[in-house]
């Protein structure tokens, strides 16, 4: 009886401790964290749905961001930065399955629907979601290249916003060095994927931001532990 009156006791107060641990734990977290935290959440079901190992939206959002400092982007443009490299890819939610995960090079009409992510997810979040700034439009145009030849609307140059261009940049580097569950690891070396990126340089990618890349000591993988 002793015992039990014990461990009731011992119940009540582990109960209290998690309950002050949680609560303060609340209040202590800045708004802007859990907003972030909450954007983790989901992008990682998009990840998951691609088949990705790791956290590729988070780790494209932070790798963006860095590149976004080192461009003096000021604040309020980071933000959206990290907002749309979080959701990049969230068209792909309303896409097939099959289609998205595909482990054979995607051609024709296949390879067309699937490129209509980029739309879809403009689309859906401008009309579930207003005041979400240029966030939708930078999604819609993470897969323009450099040379006009991305989608889908194949702008050039200076015509991609920059933070777009930084996406796509940030997207392809830490899509290179990933493995996904039905497709292997393109690049295994860092500097094969450096090399990569130089090629591209002028082509995929805006010169000056691989420059920009380079001068930050071209980050790879950018989570923070
Ligand atoms: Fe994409
Ligand atoms: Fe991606």
């Amino acid at each position: 009886m002793l015992i039990t009156f014990f461990n009731a006791i011992l119940i009540v107060l582990i109960t209290w401790l998690a309950y002050l641990y949680f609560d303060q734990r609340e209040k202590a977290m800045p708004a802007r964290e859990r907003y972030a935290q909450l954007m983790r959440g989901v992008a990682s079901i998009v990840d998951r749905l691609e088949g990705y190992d790791k956290e590729h939206s988070r780790e494209i959002a932070e790798l963006s961001e860095r590149i976004g400092v080192a461009c003096g982007l000021n604040d309020q443009q980071l933000q959206s930065l990290n907002a749309a490299a979080m959701l990049h890819d969230i068209g792909e939610l309303l896409l097939p399955r099959d289609l998205v995960k595909s482990d054979k090079k995607l051609e024709g009409d296949e390879l067309e629907l699937l490129r209509t992510h980029t739309l879809l997810g403009e689309l859906h979040l401008k009309a579930q979601i207003e005041d979400l700034d240029e966030v939708p439009t930078l999604i819609r145009w993470h897969h323009e290249r450099w040379d006009g030849l991305g989608y889908p609307d194949n702008l050039k140059g200076e015509e991609i916003p920059l933070a777009a261009r930084i996406i796509a940049l940030a997207d392809a580097v830490s899509a290179m060095k990933a493995t996904r569950d039905y497709r292997k690891r393109q690049y295994s070396r860092d500097e094969d994927v450096v090399a990569e990126v130089k090629r591209l340089s002028g082509m995929q990618f805006d010169p000056q931001l691989v420059k920009t890349w380079i001068a930050i000591g071209c980050p790879l993988a950018s989570i923070k532990q």
